[in-house]
């Protein structure tokens, strides 16, 4: 009978479905009340088995007896032509950001763009509406500054059409939609990470200044890119190694005459105080007697076409074939490939080219119709369902072959290709970005709506990968870069050479000073990235974050902000939007960048206290020995700012080596007081020495203290 009627329920449902659709009419559907402000909402001909496990969300919202208290929201369904269309109705006067990596202006009102993962050199295939990673989340901001966001957890080829509504339109089967409400951006941010997760706190080397080229070789040239930064004192932490170091570009292999001792190389960048990074792309040569596809091949692990045979495709090393990450012994043979690799004293690895891009074909990837066995987590599905997430699941495999190899050291990731969620495996860059002021001018909201997309560790690549950057560009594009949360130059083969040293001294010297306030902030970004890993804030801030029921400011995509508390102004934006309060200039390092070509002026807001450590070359000479606080006064007098350490590497931290400090500073009478409070963890060393700055508009004055004194400046 229970049979008999699910017989009937299967019958009847793509009829009446079907029947309405005909017309476009859109069905009601089924709608979910839960925790913590989130709705979620099921169409009725949902098959729950189309998208488990769900690649996004990875702690379900908890089903909530309340009723839903949103009088904007709508979400309904419907079926247009071969398409499963989501429409969310979101209310008038309402600004939309987020959708991940995309090109364009910061609000994304009135843009349509695909969520299919595409290699897209110079951003030149559909304008840039289809990038490398895909994102399908929005967040949207009402003029009393109260917020929502929408996830449609669907990984299926989709588009996103944001007009007076928000139209997800998929090639797959329907999804269904969950939508948070909340009273402001941050609380958006913080419940999509909860939802989604967060990243895992990063090495502290990583949030050094990376120095990449496609490609550094042979070793000699590697090594001689190391010396000319600490013969020039240029604050670097991180030499990159692009596909030339392989064997005929054969993944997990190095080149006999270029790189024949990679762990003389490592050992050599060690000594001198770097890190290196080193790439792994996912197509393996199809070549039998070679060890990576022979152990492959040995477990079935390849990616499948539509006749069942092994799909093979072009991609560097010529033909190729591609694991299948929905198998969970793929991953884990993936992983175990890592451990001779790493052994070798590589710290970090690249993971690119994993849209997954192949060579000669039409769409620049695999055919939609290719096959995906799955396994025990996954279910098989063809490469239509699973071609967004496959960059994804490379880079989740990667990072526990990684943590399995080394497992004292946090990972380093760096992906191209990734989905919502996928922050919790990889940092990210976007891709093959042009030499030009337009690409640097649109990298702000690009890294912006990243960040707002969940994806906090990001950066474009500094000097624009495509082309030539001229000395003027190279100039700004290091100013500001060294402010975004991933810092790293690059550049493709065949340009000119776009070393910090390689446009004359003038440009020699603004890299040197830009790297040198970076490094001076590192404890301050150190914090910020300890906080997006515990709550997803984002660590680079759109300036509405300041304050959401400004208009002027949900608009301003130049000008960004550091976590809170600093205020990033590119030379080419002065002019631009400010926020509102008595947010003054400070300088980092002795330099003056009011009037200064390149330096972005950098405002501390009114009521922050701001750690800097000494000037450093790299992140092995950090030491909070000497901490100098930036301390900016608001219109009550006081102000306060929060401090994060530990060791900068390994787990000691998850077992209580680390410091949480707040400082808090106000004036009484003719002097400044200034407290220090442990939150969590233990005290810094009682040898540390404050230098306290009191930012004034007039004049500053810096005084000397122990962390034990008290702290009372007379001013
Ligand atoms: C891709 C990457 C680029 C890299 C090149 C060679 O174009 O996006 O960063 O340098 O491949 O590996």
């Amino acid at each position: 009978m229970k049979n008999l009627n699910q017989l009937i329920i299967l019958i009847t449902i793509p009829v009446i479905f079907f029947s309405r659709c005909s017309q476009s009419e859109s069905l009601k559907p089924k709608v979910i009340p839960c925790e913590s402000d989130v709705t979620l909402y099921y169409p009725l001909n949902y098959n729950q088995d189309a998208h488990t496990p769900s690649f996004a969300i990875v702690n379900e919202p908890r089903k909530s007896l309340d009723e839903i208290d949103s009088n904007t929201i709508k979400v309904s369904f419907s079926n247009i032509g071969d398409r499963e269309v989501a429409q969310v109705t979101i209310g008038e006067n309402i600004d939309l950001y987020g959708t991940g990596e995309v090109l364009g202006d910061l609000v994304r009102n009135g843009t349509n763009l695909k969520l299919w993962n595409t290699d897209n050199y110079a951003y030149g295939k559909d304008n840039g509406q289809r990038l490398y990673q895909s994102h399908p989340w929005v967040l949207g901001l009402r003029e009393d500054g109260s917020s929502f966001g929408v996830i449609a957890d669907n990984t299926w080829k989709m588009e996103i059409a944001l007009g007076e509504r928000i139209t997800f339109s998929s090639e797959g089967p329907s999804f269904r939609v969950l939508v948070i409400e909340k009273d402001s951006p941050q609380e958006v941010m913080r419940e999509l990470a909860k939802l989604t997760g967060t990243i895992a706190l990063p090495p502290l080397w990583s949030l050094g200044f990376h120095q990449c080229r496609y490609s550094y070789y042979p070793d000699a040239r590697v090594k001689s890119i190391a010396d000319t930064m600490r013969l020039k004192n240029i604050p670097c932490d991180v030499i990159w190694m692009d596909i030339d170091y392989m064997q005929d570009f054969r993944i997990f292999t190095f080149d006999s005459i270029n790189f024949p001792n990679p762990k003389e190389t490592n050992d050599y960048l060690h000594k001198n105080g770097f890190k290196s990074v080193w790439m792994i792309d996912p197509g393996i040569k199809s070549e039998s007697g070679y060890s990576v596809y022979d152990s492959g091949d040995s477990i079935n692990a390849w990616v499948k076409n539509q006749k069942d045979s092994v799909f093979t495709g072009k991609v560097w090393p010529g033909d190729c074939v591609f694991p299948d990450f929905t198998q969970d012994k793929v991953c884990n043979w993936w992983g175990s490939l890592y451990k001779d690799f790493m052994s070798v004293g590589i710290d970090g690895v690249w993971n690119d080219m994993n849209e997954p891009a192949v060579f000669e074909t039409s769409d620049w990837t695999m055919p939609n119709s290719n096959k995906h066995k799955g396994g025990k987590t996954k279910p098989n599905g063809s490469h239509l369902r699973y071609h967004n997430v496959y960059g994804m699941m490379m880079v989740e495999a990667s990072r526990k072959g990684i943590m399995h190899a080394n497992p004292e050291k946090r990972p380093f990731v760096l992906t191209r290709s990734n989905f919502l969620g996928g922050h919790r495996f990889a940092a990210t860059w976007t891709g093959d970005n042009n030499s030009s002021m337009k690409h640097l001018k649109q990298s702000i909201p690009m890294s912006l709506n990243l960040s707002l997309s969940g994806q906090p560790f990001n950066g474009p690549d500094i000097g624009g990968f495509a082309g030539n950057a001229t000395p003027e560009l190279y100039g700004h594009w290091i100013a500001v870069g060294a402010f975004y949360p991933f810092s790293r130059a690059h550049a493709t083969k065949g340009s000119i050479n776009q070393e910090p040293w390689s446009f004359g001294s003038e440009i020699e010297q603004v890299s040197r000073e830009a790297l040198q306030r970076r490094y001076r902030l590192l404890p301050y970004f150190y914090t910020l990235f300890q906080e997006s890993s515990k709550s997803g804030m984002p660590v680079m801030r759109p300036l509405f974050f300041h304050n959401s029921k400004d208009y002027n400011l949900r608009r301003e995509q130049g000008n960004f902000l550091i976590g809170s508390d600093l205020l990033v102004i590119p030379k080419w934006n002065e002019g631009g939007n400010m926020p509102n309060g008595n947010w003054k200039t400070i300088s980092i390092n002795g330099e003056s960048s009011e009037n200064h070509k390149y330096h972005p002026d950098l405002k501390i807001r009114p009521g922050a206290i701001l750690p800097l450590c000494n000037a450093i070359e790299n992140t092995s000479e950090f030491s909070l020995d000497t901490l100098t606080l930036l301390v900016s006064l608001d219109t009550t007098l006081k102000a306060k700012g929060v401090l994060y350490t530990d060791a900068g590497d390994g787990y000691a931290y998850q077992n209580g080596d680390f410091s949480l400090v707040e400082f808090n500073a106000e004036q009484i009478g003719n002097s400044i007081n200034i407290s220090v409070t442990y939150k969590e963890g233990h005290p810094l060393s009682d040898k540390t020495f404050l230098n306290i700055r009191i930012i004034d508009n007039k004049k500053s004055t810096t005084s000397v203290f122990n962390i034990n004194d008290d702290i009372v400046i007379p001013i």
